[in-house]
């Protein structure tokens, strides 16, 4: 059965790879630079909340589109939603692709027994991919009319694919980080 958003979420039959021990300090920081990297894209994505909040706000009040909210008007919040929303997108896609291409491979190869583990986190790559298409159609449905329906089609689009993103960073950096380390890996 195709893995859903849920079983990324909830980190359901992930499986664990074969334990590495007795790295250095220099070997653990070579671990580390993955998550330094994913820090980056989460708040990259947060960012967008912002935005949300200020057309959540117009979208409250109807009347007030016209003047602005919060100095900028509806259309602009939307604009800006829209091209902050694919930048961010866009940028997390392209990491999973060199993830895909590049650290994966080097991983499968050269640390022992992590195949599953690779297979496992390139299927969830596939999950995050569909999450970020549906929230393109929903966001390019809001730009075309800026209903209440539409925005909290976007809203809740966004937050899953935050929780199915976090999950799988979470996931990656703890359970790649010792292989990488191990065998000089770095991103
Ligand atoms: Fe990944
Ligand atoms: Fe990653």
């Amino acid at each position: 059965m195709a893995l859903s958003e849920d079983d990324v979420i909830a980190g359901r039959g992930r499986p664990e790879p074969p334990a590495i021990e007795g790295l250095t300090p220099l070997q653990e920081l070579d671990g580390r630079g993955l998550a330094a990297i994913h820090r980056l894209y989460l708040r990259d994505l947060r960012g967008i909340e912002v935005l949300m909040n200020d057309i959540r706000a117009g979208l409250a009040h109807p009347a007030e589109l016209a003047p602005a909210v919060r100095g900028m008007p509806m259309a602009e919040n939307l604009r800006l939603f829209g091209t902050a929303c694919g930048a961010a997108c866009r940028a997390l896609t392209n990491h999973h692709m060199l993830e895909d291409m590049w650290l994966f491979p080097e991983v499968a190869e050269r640390a022992e027994g992590h195949g599953p583990l690779v297979a496992r986190l390139k299927a969830e790559h596939e999950v995050i991919e569909a999450g970020i298409e549906a929230l393109a159609v929903a966001a390019e449905r809001l730009a075309e009319a800026a209903v209440a329906e539409h925005f909290a089609d976007c809203a809740r689009l966004y937050a899953r694919l935050l929780a199915v993103v976090r999950s799988h960073f979470g996931y990656e950096e703890t359970r790649l980080a010792p292989a990488m380390g191990a065998h000089g890996i770095r991103v």
